[in-house]
């Protein structure tokens, strides 16, 4: 049996490192969002933020020539993800870094891409790209996936239970909005699909808490911890047509006016 006090924030870490993604998503998304971006083969530097293990980022990797640097809070996390790049061979060209995706070790206008999956809310949508503009030469591209409302319906656990995870949840059009008053000219948006969260996040998030559960039998914090992850799922298949993670995709436009976004009307 294992320390029962482990903290919460390593029972995070130690629940999510051997899993391929740290949230929702799939390769499939990955490769579709990357699918909006022109010149492909142009493209030299790509930040990628709030990386993680790199499950996104190695899928960036066999399609984009350039160099990827991946930046995470944690030193576990980017362990791993240097760890997978060496395995796939890729370590010439993707690196992963400790640092805060709120205060970069970049110089200006360093990248031609800055990608983000899951990770962006921890910081607010529009501060995180109105931040991470800077980096970016004009015309490069930024990519980030963001939980997001889907309908007109906001159910109040749902607002609660993000509220206390660190952020609220806006409508995808308040989101487009917010990406041009940053800087940006919209590209896309699209709402990943359901197995984004289900197959390919909490199966195998259940299983690896499965593990922890009798690791650490009998702690108070585990329990508190896992029992905070199924209200999640519960949550999720109770109200999943009202939120969803959503890809967004914008062009850093020339110049720093901050310009009224355009009403979004269309599905995500
Ligand atoms: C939901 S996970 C997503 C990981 C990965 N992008 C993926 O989709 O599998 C969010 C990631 O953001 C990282 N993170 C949270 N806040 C951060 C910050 N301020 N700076 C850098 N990374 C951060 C977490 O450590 C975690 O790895």
């Amino acid at each position: 049996m294992g320390n029962k006090e482990v903290s919460r924030i390593d029972l995070l870490i130690e629940a999510h490192i051997g899993l391929k993604r740290q949230g929702p998503g799939s390769s499939e998304m990955t490769i579709k969002a990357l699918r909006f971006l022109d010149n492909i083969d142009k493209i030299a530097r790509v930040a990628d933020l709030g990386c993680g293990s790199g499950g996104q980022t190695m899928v960036l990797a066999a399609h984009i020539h350039g160099k990827i640097i991946g930046v995470d809070l944690f030193q576990g996390f980017i362990d791993a993800f240097n760890d997978n790049a060496e395995k796939l061979n890729l370590q010439d060209r993707v690196t992963g870094i400790v640092g805060s995706m709120e205060n970069l070790p970049f110089q200006d206008e360093e990248f031609d891409l800055i990608w983000s999956e899951g990770a962006i809310d921890n910081i607010g949508f529009e501060k995180g790209l109105t931040y991470w503009r800077k980096f970016l030469r004009i015309n490069g591209y930024v990519a980030v996936t963001c939980p997001s409302w889907l309908t007109d319906k906001h159910p109040a656990e749902i607002e609660k239970f993000w509220m206390e995870a660190g952020s609220g949840l806006d409508t995808v059009g308040h989101n487009i909005d917010a990406m041009q008053r940053a800087g940006y000219s919209f590209v896309a948006a699209f709402t990943l699909p359901e197995d984004c969260w289900t197959d390919n996040y909490f199966v195998p998030r259940e299983a690896a808490e499965q593990l922890l559960s009798e690791k650490y039998a009998g702690g108070k914090t585990v329990e508190a911890y896992i029992k905070g992850d199924k209200y999640e799922v519960e949550l999720f298949s109770k109200y999943r047509q009202h939120y969803g993670y959503v890809f967004y995709i914008g062009k850093k436009r020339r110049g720093n006016a901050r310009q009224k976004g355009t009403d979004y009307a269309g599905g995500a």
